[in-house]
């Protein structure tokens, strides 16, 4: 057979970009003191000195679920951060509480929606797990110019929210797209959301869906649908957390890095099913915008 009559070729396990992560941080307990822990996966150690489900000792007994993130250190390796951790734990409290405290003026997000000139934050944001993971099933990154078109036409129907840091980085971004186009279904919408690698676990997701969620439900949608591909546990407990149920598994769905992956169907209700549904306001007035944003956004 000649090779014109062939559809893509796959991508292959080598294809994938390696990444292993490595992180310091510092935790505030509930008595005050500051625990310092190393960890290659920051959301789910939080998660895990929260729930007391393999979380350490002292989280356990000085508050646990009340632990709060104060510092985040992304290392280059586990043995980096095994030094620098070791280096933590031995700074008088005043040093870790200067590191706490610069720390916090750095990461305070604000919440906003996008323009069309946010493009490129926003690609190289999503273009990281497109080249490293298969959180999205995109083999080829995408450009600059597909999410200013992206960005200006989520925009004509739903929010395209991005949270920005105080010293200016993307820390992530939510957007919703209609569901599908007959008229029918112009009461749901698809969500997605995407937190800089380097920044997931820190609460950045549950402040744009808050705020996402917040906004469809009043523009008058009625269901919100989120398509997470599987493996992806840190998606799925983050949506199962945030109120969405999963109803449906496709499986073997996508080919990516290797490995045949699954997509999971998730449901949040946004309102209860008027009869007849009131047409969605396609864009709320900016003060009711404003507001809901503000609530979401660090004071
Ligand atoms: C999934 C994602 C958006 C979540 O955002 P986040 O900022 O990392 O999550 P948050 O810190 O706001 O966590 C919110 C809740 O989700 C849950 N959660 C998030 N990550 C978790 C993990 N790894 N393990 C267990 N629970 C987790 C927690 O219950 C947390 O609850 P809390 O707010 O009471 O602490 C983010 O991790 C991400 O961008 N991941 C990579 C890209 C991706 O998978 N996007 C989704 C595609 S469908």
């Amino acid at each position: 057979m000649s090779g014109e009559h062939l559809g893509p070729s796959p991508s292959l396990a080598a294809d994938r970009l390696a990444y292993d992560p490595a992180w310091v941080y510092l935790l505030r307990c509930t008595d005050g003191s500051l625990y310092a822990g190393w960890t290659n996966d920051l959301a789910r150690r939080l998660h895990a000195h929260r729930t007391g489900a393999g979380g350490a000792k002292y989280t356990q007994s000085h508050g646990k679920a009340a632990v709060q993130l104060v510092y985040a250190e992304a290392c280059a390796d586990k043995s980096a951060a095994l030094k620098r951790e070791a280096a933590l734990k031995k700074l008088p409290k005043a040093q870790k509480e200067a590191l706490a405290a610069d720390w916090a003026a750095r990461s305070r997000l604000t919440l906003r929606m996008a323009t069309p000139d946010d493009a490129a934050d926003v690609m190289a944001l999503y273009n990281w797990y497109v080249t490293h993971g298969t959180q999205t099933f995109q083999y080829e990154p995408s450009t600059e110019a597909d999410y200013r078109q992206n960005i200006t036409e989520v925009l004509e129907k739903a929010p395209f929210l991005v949270a920005y840091t105080a010293d200016g980085r993307l820390a992530g971004y939510a957007c919703a797209h209609p569901w599908h186009t007959r008229r029918s279904f112009a009461w749901d919408v698809e969500t997605t959301v995407y937190c800089a690698h380097d920044v997931v676990g820190q609460g950045t997701g549950r402040k744009l869906y808050t705020a996402l969620l917040e906004l469809l439900r009043r523009q008058g949608y009625h269901n919100a649908f989120a398509l997470v591909t599987r493996p992806n546990p840190q998606s799925d407990a983050f949506h199962k957390a945030l109120g969405f149920t999963r109803y449906g598994v496709e499986k073997n769905s996508g080919y990516k890095f290797g490995r045949w992956l699954d997509l999971g169907y998730w449901a949040y209700p946004l309102n209860p099913p008027a009869d007849p549904p009131a047409p969605v306001r396609l864009r709320l007035p900016d003060a009711e915008m404003a507001a809901v944003l503000a609530e979401c956004t660090d004071a």
